[in-house]
């Protein structure tokens, strides 16, 4: 089933990042938080190796504000929406993009504070009891977000490995298809089955589409584990829209081979948007080669930063 809905405004603010830096200057489509900001408070936007974006649509009258992850620890996000002004009660829908800590620490918090039962979209695989493996043998873990958690906390959760229809042209990715030939699982991250630990293809990745008016796609990756190529070319089937005009998030480049980084790099000037902000896990070469291979794209992200990309 293809969703044709459409929006007529997109504003994302990147609630959490790896990086922050109030000196950026303002260059539409992108408003920083600022020196002015930065200056008036003595506490500070902190950036954690995380991520979490509040993403807010619009239709006419109708407004939607959905929250995406909630960072690597438990206070950072809430700190950092409370500084950029964030009223939690205004927010409509909690989204997981999958189950590793960097992206869901803070929501049994961010649940407490929102005081009202609220729907908490995630594939159900985000509730897989998880651990890391090392080369060395070293292993971390395990650790394992559960349901039961979420629902003591007021959210609702509603586990799907479908797309769903969150708001008039907003929808999650479901469980992405895997089709390149050069995309693959992250190795090092384990899943526990039976008492013992296996590969984890990490199934339950999930992005969020939004298509805008006009424009074409926006793309919004949490960790892209199923290859951001992938979730590009599943966006495009589950909407039957083939222009995509933003893709930001986290790419889930970094450390990547360089045969990866090159054939990534080779299908995003294809798909050619018009911004790319990567994000969080995308890795410092990774992002140092799009900003260089797609200049006029490229928009660096950095906590409190929003994007305002309007339809028509
Ligand atoms: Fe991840
Ligand atoms: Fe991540």
């Amino acid at each position: 089933m293809a969703y044709r809905s459409k929006a007529d405004n997109l504003e994302l603010t990147v609630v959490m990042d790896n990086y922050v830096d109030v000196i950026l200057k303002d260059e539409d489509p992108v408003k920083r938080w600022g020196v002015k900001s930065a200056l008036s408070s003595p506490r500070q936007l902190i950036a954690e190796h995380g991520l979490s974006l509040l993403v807010e649509v619009s239709k006419g009258e109708l407004k939607r504000k959905v929250l995406m992850d909630f960072g690597y620890t438990e206070e950072g996000v809430l700190r950092n929406l409370e500084l950029l002004g964030v009223n939690l009660k205004s927010i409509d829908m909690l989204f997981l993009s999958h189950g590793h800590r960097d992206h869901y620490a803070a929501l049994i918090n961010v649940l407490k504070s929102i005081g009202r039962p609220i729907p908490v979209y995630v594939h159900p695989d985000a509730f897989n009891e998880r651990l890391f493996t090392f080369p060395d043998g070293d292993t971390i873990g395990p650790w394992q977000l559960k349901p039961k958690d979420i629902e003591e906390a007021g959210g609702v959760v509603v586990a799907s490995k479908n797309p769903i229809p969150l708001a008039p042209g907003l929808f999650t990715s479901g469980e992405v298809k895997r089709v390149t030939d050069f995309e693959k699982p992250m190795e090092v991250s384990k899943r526990v089955k039976d008492g013992l630990y296996e590969d984890d293809p990490i199934l339950d990745d999930q992005a969020l589409i939004v298509n805008l008016e006009g424009k074409g796609l926006v793309v919004i990756a949490g960790c892209a584990h199923a290859g951001i190529i992938n979730t590009i070319r599943h966006a495009m089937e589950i909407t039957g829209e083939n222009k995509l005009y933003a893709v930001v998030g986290g790419f889930h480049l970094s450390g990547a081979e360089a045969s990866i980084l090159d054939k990534t790099l080779e299908e995003l000037r294809k798909l050619s948007p018009e911004l790319i902000m990567p994000m969080h896990c995308t890795g410092f070469q990774a992002t140092l080669k799009i900003a260089l291979a797609m200049p006029k794209a490229f928009k660096l992200s950095s906590v409190g930063t929003k994007l305002v990309l309007k339809g028509g």
